[in-house]
C-alpha cells in the first residue's frame, strides 16, 4: 500500500538564496528534527557537511525515521553507535550538486561519501537515482526504494532532497542473494566455499541466476565436480562496475575476462538486456563490491556462443543435455534472514511498461546486519 506517500507532507521553508546547513535544518525542524537529533551525536559529520561544496544531502524525514524504528526496533541501537551512525549518513551524502531536474527516466548512479570499510566501491558506494512515474526516487541495498518528498532545498554546500524512507546500505554479495530470494545461488556459493572470496573482491558486475535458473538446469547438477561449480560460478563475476545504464547501447559488448576467464556478450534486444543467452530481469540491485543484476539462465562458460530469442518469454537454458528440477537446488541450510522485496523498475522509458514499485521492505535491518560486520 502506497498510503504513507498520499498523507500531506509538512511544507518546507524553502530559500530564494543558499542558507548555512544548520539554518536550513533548523528552518526545518518540524520535518527534520530527528536527523538534526542524530547529527548532534555525530560532531565531526556536522562539521564536515557544513563546509562541503558541491554535495546532495538525502534527508530522512521524521516519519522515514518513524518508520524504520517501527519496523527493526535494533534500528535505535545502531543509532546510538557514533561509527555505524556515521556510515548510515554518509551513504546519504551524494558527490555533486544533483537537482531534481537531473533525475531522469534512465537511472543514474551518483556516489556516496560512503568508503571502505563499508564497501568496496572504488569513488564510493553508489545509490541509483532516477524517475518513475515522474517521481524522483532513490534505489538503494537490496533495490530498496526511497521518494523523494520534498525536492531541492538549497543550501551554501548545495542541496537537500528530502526522503521519505532511510536509503538501506547496501550489503555483500552472498548476503545480497540470501535476502533478496536468490538462495540457490547462495547456496552453490557456499558449497563450492566461494562465500568469502566472491565478498572480497572490489568494483565487480555479478550476474546472479535466479532460483528458477537453477532449478531449470537442476537435473545435470549432480554431474558436474566442485571445479566445475566453481568455474560456472566464476564466469558470472566480471570486474568492473557495469551497471544497465552502461550496458543499454546498440549492439552487443563483450565483457570479461570473467573470474572463470571467458568472456560473456550483452545485447540489447527489444528494449531488453541479455547476457549470452540469459535475460537480465533484474538490473543494478547494489552491492557492497559493485552491482548484481538477476538473470534467468545460469551461464554456461563451455556455450560462450549461446543466443538468446529475444521474442520469447523464457530462454532455453544454455546446459544442452541438463533436465529441469521442481525444488531449487543448493537451497538446503540457506534460509534467507529477512525478505526484502526488491523494486522493479523498467531499464528505461523505452523499455516497456513499468512494474510497479513495491513497498520498501525492512529497510535498517540491512544496514544494521551489513555495518556491524
Ligand atoms: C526541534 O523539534 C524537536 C522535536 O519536536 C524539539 O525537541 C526541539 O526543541 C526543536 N528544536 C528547535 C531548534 O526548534
Ligand atoms: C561537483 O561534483 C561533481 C561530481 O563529483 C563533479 O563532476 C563536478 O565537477 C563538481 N563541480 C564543481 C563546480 O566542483
Ligand atoms: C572489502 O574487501 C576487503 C578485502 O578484500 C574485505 O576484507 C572486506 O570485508 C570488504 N568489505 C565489505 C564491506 O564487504
Ligand atoms: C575476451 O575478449 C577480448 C577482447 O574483447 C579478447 O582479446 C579475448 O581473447 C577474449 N577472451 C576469450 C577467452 O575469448
Ligand atoms: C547452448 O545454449 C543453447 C541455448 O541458448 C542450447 O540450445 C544449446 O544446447 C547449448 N549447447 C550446449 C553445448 O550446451
Ligand atoms: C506508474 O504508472 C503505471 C502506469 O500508469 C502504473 O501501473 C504504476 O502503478 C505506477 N507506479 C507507481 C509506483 O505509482
Amino acid at each position: 500500500m502506497r498510503l504513507l506517500h498520499l498523507l500531506p507532507l509538512a511544507p518546507l521553508a524553502s530559500y530564494v538564496s543558499a542558507a548555512a546547513l544548520t539554518a536550513v535544518l533548523a528552518a526545518n525542524n518540524a520535518s527534520l528534527s530527528t536527523l538534526s537529533t542524530l547529527l548532534a551525536t555525530v560532531p565531526d559529520v556536522v562539521t564536515m557537511l557544513s563546509s562541503a561544496q558541491n554535495i546532495t544531502i538525502l534527508a530522512p524525514s521524521n516519519d522515514a525515521f518513524t518508520k524504520l524504528m517501527a519496523r527493526n526496533p535494533n534500528s535505535a541501537q545502531l543509532m546510538q553507535n557514533p561509527r555505524l551512525l556515521t556510515g548510515v549518513l554518509q551513504y546519504h551524502v551524494l558527490s555533486g550538486k544533483i537537482p531534481s531536474s537531473d533525475f531522469s527516466t534512465t537511472p543514474k548512479f551518483a556516489s556516496s561519501m560512503l568508503t571502505t570499510p563499508f564497501a568496496n566501491v572504488t569513488g564510493g558506494q553508489r545509490v541509483e537515482l532516477v524517475k518513475v512515474n515522474n517521481t524522483a526516487m532513490i534505489f538503494s541495498g537490496f533495490k530498496q526504494g526511497s521518494m523523494v518528498s520534498v525536492a531541492d532545498v538549497m543550501f551554501d554546500g548545495g542541496v537537500v532532497h528530502v526522503v521519505d524512507t532511510v536509503l538501506t546500505v547496501p550489503a555483500t554479495p552472498s548476503d545480497t542473494a540470501v535476502d533478496t530470494g536468490l538462495t540457490s545461488l547462495a547456496g552453490a556459493l557456499t558449497a563450492v566455499q566461494l562465500v568469502d572470496a566472491v565478498d572480497a573482491l572490489s568494483d565487480v558486475t555479478i550476474f546472479a541466476p535466479s532460483n528458477a535458473a537453477f532449478a531449470a538446469i537442476g537435473g545435470g547438477l549432480g554431474a558436474l565436480s566442485t571445479q566445475d561449480i566453481t568455474g560456472i560460478l566464476g564466469y558470472h563475476v566480471v570486474q568492473g562496475v557495469k551497471f544497465s545504464s552502461d550496458l543499454l547501447q546498440n549492439g552487443q559488448i563483450t565483457l570479461g575476462p570473467t573470474v572463470q576467464g571467458g568472456n560473456v556478450t550483452v545485447r540489447r534486444e527489444n528494449g531488453q538486456l541479455f547476457v549470452n543467452s540469459a535475460k537480465i530481469v533484474l538490473a543494478d540491485v547494489l552491492s557492497t563490491n559493485g552491482v548484481v543484476h538477476v538473470i534467468d539462465n545460469v551461464l554456461n562458460p563451455s556455450n560462450t556462443t549461446a543466443t538468446p530469442n529475444p521474442s520469447a518469454t523464457t530462454q532455453s537454458p544454455a546446459f544442452g543435455g541438463a533436465s529441469a528440477v521442481a525444488e531449487a537446488p543448493f537451497t538446503s541450510g540457506i534460509s534467507p534472514t529477512t525478505t526484502f522485496v526488491p523494486a522493479t523498475v523498467p531499464l528505461n522509458a523505452a523499455g516497456g511498461a513499468f512494474a510497479a514499485v513495491p513497498t520498501a521492505a525492512l529497510v535498517l535491518g540491512a544496514a544494521a546486519a551489513m555495518l556491524v560486520v
